[in-house]
């Protein structure tokens, strides 16, 4: 059949679509920057007719009614990654994280659970009848091959990407419309400490080196300490507007990757509009699915591959808490552990979490004696290799409990240090 026809048998509005959703349904969702925004809002029309609906999403950006804590037993939002609407709504009880490493949450929830529908977000359809998946490949193209039903949010807006990003309309069950400006995430301009930090890591990192920069304010940072770098490499889990810079800087080349050479390759893109358009057809710019993107033996096997992630708080022997502080829930592992631990096995690689001494503006050390009750740890200590604060570098890996001990002091805030010797004596940790 007509791929034009095709669609236009397939093409239902937002109300059509969400009344397909019945109660004690499991809806996976496309991720951030590629959320199905209008089916998500349109569901809310269903609020006084459906119970215990799971979205199963990650990193929910914009804020939608059926999450709000009225709809509390309506509808549970099951992620692998908290958004700051996530954050707010978890004292309500309708939302609870999924424990995941990054590359492995799709095959993970499809093995040992039942996605009935899936909602993603796609370009418009090319003459031949494909649509691109646009900004997010980690886990969408594994629920559009298992999902009962399967709807794609079509938004005029959204940047051709390529790669494994192409779907085929008699692949779909249903299209939607829906042309909204996309979702934003802005670079945190660097403070002092970050450009220290930066410097540091900018003395790590050597020419040809191949980096994954993680989500958060450090990691994009450091991309502007890299300008006079030559011929670096990308292979990450998420674009950022930093690496749009540094490719138009002709800093970032790809020549010397040894795997995918000339591509930066990553599984979605989250960042301004600058970010989005860079990526629209860009040959340059690769996007293959999480569960090979992010496998540490694939990312090891880069050469000087560099993995550069930052965390919320690290204890002295090297465990690392990157998504809550206790039983604060505040993000997800993500990709972190995958990159971390596949950037050491990669020749002549290192694993890198770098982040400000304290928080709170300097009222709390983010070095601790001991993880507060509660703690989640998102790398553990057997995995760790550096660890970077305005204060220096601490290389841990392979070293005792009382050399980290020692290096960690060392790049904790002076004014913390005298304590935390007090502490580590008092708790034996050595
Ligand atoms: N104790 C208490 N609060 C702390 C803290 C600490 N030790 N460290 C940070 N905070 C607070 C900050 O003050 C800030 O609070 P606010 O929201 O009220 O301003 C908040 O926690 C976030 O800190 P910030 O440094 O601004 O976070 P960020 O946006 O740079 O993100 C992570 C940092 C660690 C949360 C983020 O990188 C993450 O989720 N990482 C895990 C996933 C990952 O690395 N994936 C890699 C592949 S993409």
């Amino acid at each position: 059949m007509d791929v034009k026809e095709l669609y236009k048998r397939k093409l239902i509005s937002l109300e059509e679509a969400v009344r397909l959703v019945q109660s004690n349904q499991k809806i996976c969702t496309a991720m951030a920057a590629s959320e199905p925004a209008g089916l998500l809002t349109a569901l809310a029309g269903r609020k006084d007719e459906l119970e215990n609906v799971t979205i199963v999403s990650c990193l929910i950006m914009r804020d939608y009614e059926i999450f709000k804590p009225e709809m509390t037993g309506r509808f549970l939002n099951e992620t692998w990654f908290y958004g700051p609407g996530d954050r707010a709504n978890h004292v309500h009880g309708n939302v609870t994280y999924i424990p995941n490493n990054l590359h492995e949450a799709g095959k993970k929830k499809l093995a040992n659970d039942k996605i009935n529908i899936f909602w993603g977000t796609a370009t418009p359809m090319d003459k031949r009848g494909y649509f691109s998946l646009s900004l997010g490949l980690t886990y969408e193209k594994l629920m559009i091959e298992q999902a009962d039903l399967v709807v794609l949010e079509i938004n005029e807006n959204l940047p051709w990407t390529l790669g494994d990003t192409q779907v085929h309309i008699s692949e779909i069950d249903h299209v939607v419309e829906n042309t909204i400006p996309l979702v934003q995430l802005p670079p945190v301009e660097p403070g002092e400490e970050e450009l220290v930090i930066g410097q540091y890591i900018a003395e790590m990192i050597e020419d040809g080196a191949t980096l994954q920069l993680g989500i958060g304010g450090i990691p994009n940072a450091i991309a502007q300490s890299l300008m006079d770098k030559r011929d670096l490499g990308v292979h990450t889990e998420m674009f950022t507007d930093g690496m749009v810079d540094l490719f138009n800087a002709g800093v970032i080349t790809g020549r010397r990757k040894t795997i995918w050479k000339g591509k930066m390759v990553g599984t979605f893109a989250l960042g301004t509009q600058k970010l989005y358009d860079f990526i629209d057809t860009n040959l340059a710019v690769e996007f293959q699915q999480g569960y090979v993107v992010n496998d540490p033996c694939v990312v090891g096997q880069n050469h000087k591959m560099v993995s550069i992630n930052t965390a919320l708080q690290v204890d002295l022997t090297g465990q690392v808490c990157s998504e809550a502080i206790g039983n604060r829930h505040y993000s997800g592992t993500g990709g972190q552990a995958d990159t971390h631990r596949g950037a050491q096995r990669s020749p002549g690689g290192k694993g890198i979490i770098a982040l400000r001494s304290t928080a709170k503006a300097g009222k709390i050390s983010t070095i601790v004696a001991q993880l507060p009750a509660g703690a989640k740890v998102t790398l553990g200590r057997n995995d760790i290799d550096y660890i970077v604060t305005e204060y220096g570098v601490a290389h841990l890996k392979g070293r005792s409990v009382r050399d980290r001990v020692q290096a960690m002091i060392n790049i904790a805030h002076p004014d913390f240090r005298a304590e935390l010797r007090e502490e580590a004596k008092r708790l034996q940790i050595w």
